[in-house]
């Protein structure tokens, strides 16, 4: 039985038969539905990198069920613990390489990394049983956290609201109902009649093709609008709250996401709009004390230039500059919902708390 609103659409799954991770190709929607089955490291890899699967938590399992296709998979040279513990490092670093601000994915590796280092003495068939439940172990505590972060969500959130969103961090970006999204999903549920704008998000466009595609799915009241109209949406009276997701959430509460989520921040400030994060506890990294020490990834020009467009509208070989990410003052973070609470500032404070520190 699952709560999965979207069971059909389904973003990551592991085929124990075939030893394949198989993700809902997240490039071809709204138009396509594709799965596509991944065997390799390079496969996983390349999913990742390319956006076929996105979102922290998603590539956080992705990245676990593929640590354990890969060592199934693995030949003679992983013949012993120490040879399968070095081709685990080996493919956990190239994975982990791929996309370098969401702390899942490192998280997600790190964990499977213990588990084969607590099983060191197990026969191989039994080991490779353990790395499998965990990582169902890391995708069911994920769609656990986004329901409860759903229900945290929606205790903010009063009827009739409308609600502002960017990029994609509902279903698709998690297990389940996501982070972002989980309240609206929580308020569908409820008949709290949520009318959601979802930003596209240049240059990917996460919100036009993703966030528009899965809550119209599900019966959202979605109304799609371009980046710059958010501050015209919220002048009008039309956002009541604006909810988002997060990749790394330093201890200090500086959220890392999507690149115009502090714009949209400064704005719900200028607004006088409550601004709310939304992550699982996994996305907060006590061991990064701030946001300037959050890595930004930078990606390729083309994204901008030509990607999403049937012809190419930029001039070739002008300078792009296109971090995929960007960092939220925590001054500006009205709450950070997580599984475990509502954290409000100061939230070094509250973090310290929840991680016993
Ligand atoms: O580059 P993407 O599409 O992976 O970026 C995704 C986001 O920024 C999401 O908001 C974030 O990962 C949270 S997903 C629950």
């Amino acid at each position: 039985m699952t709560n999965d609103p979207l069971a059909d659409f389904r973003t990551v799954r592991l085929d124990d038969e075939a030893a394949e991770v198989v993700i809902l190709d997240q490039t071809r929607l709204p138009e396509e539905t594709v799965y596509v089955r991944l065997r390799t490291a390079e496969d996983m890899y390349e999913a990742i990198y390319r956006l076929r699967v996105r979102g922290a938590p998603a590539i956080g399992v992705t990245a676990a069920y593929g640590m354990y296709v890969c060592c199934r998979r693995a030949g003679a040279e992983a013949d012993g613990f120490d040879g399968l513990l070095r081709t685990f490092r080996r493919t956990g670093e190239y994975l982990v390489s791929s996309r370098p601000t969401a702390v899942n994915l490192k998280a997600a590796v790190e964990r499977m990394e213990r588990c084969v280092l607590r099983c060191g003495d197990l026969p191989r068939q039994e080991l490779l049983e353990r790395m499998r439940r965990e990582a169902e172990a890391i995708r069911d505590e994920d769609a656990a956290a986004c329901r409860r972060i759903g229900e945290y969500g929606l205790s903010l959130l009063r009827p009739g609201m409308g609600l502002l969103t960017h990029c994609n961090a509902g279903h698709l970006a998690a297990s389940e109902y996501g982070t972002a999204l989980a309240p609206i999903y929580a308020g569908l549920r409820e008949g709290y009649g949520f009318r959601v704008y979802a930003d596209e998000t240049r240059p990917l466009l996460q919100g036009a093709r993703l966030t528009a595609c899965e809550l119209q799915r599900a019966g959202v009241d979605v109304t799609l609008i371009c980046d710059n109209m958010a501050s015209l949406v919220m002048s009008r009276g039309r956002v009541q709250a604006v909810l988002v997701g997060c990749d790394r959430v330093a201890a200090n509460g500086d959220a890392a996401n999507k690149v115009g989520t502090s714009g949209l921040a400064v704005l719900a400030r200028h607004y006088g709009i409550p601004f709310y994060v939304l992550g699982p506890l996994s996305t907060i990294d006590m061991t990064c004390p701030s946001g300037e020490r959050i890595v930004i990834e930078e990606r390729a020009p083309e994204e901008v230039t030509e990607m999403w467009y049937a012809r190419r509208m930029a001039p070739r070989g002008v300078k792009v500059y296109n971090p995929a990410f960007d960092v939220t003052p925590h001054e500006l973070i009205t709450a950070i919902v997580t599984e475990r609470g509502i954290a409000r500032p100061p939230y070094d404070a509250c973090f310290a708390e929840w991680f016993g520190r």
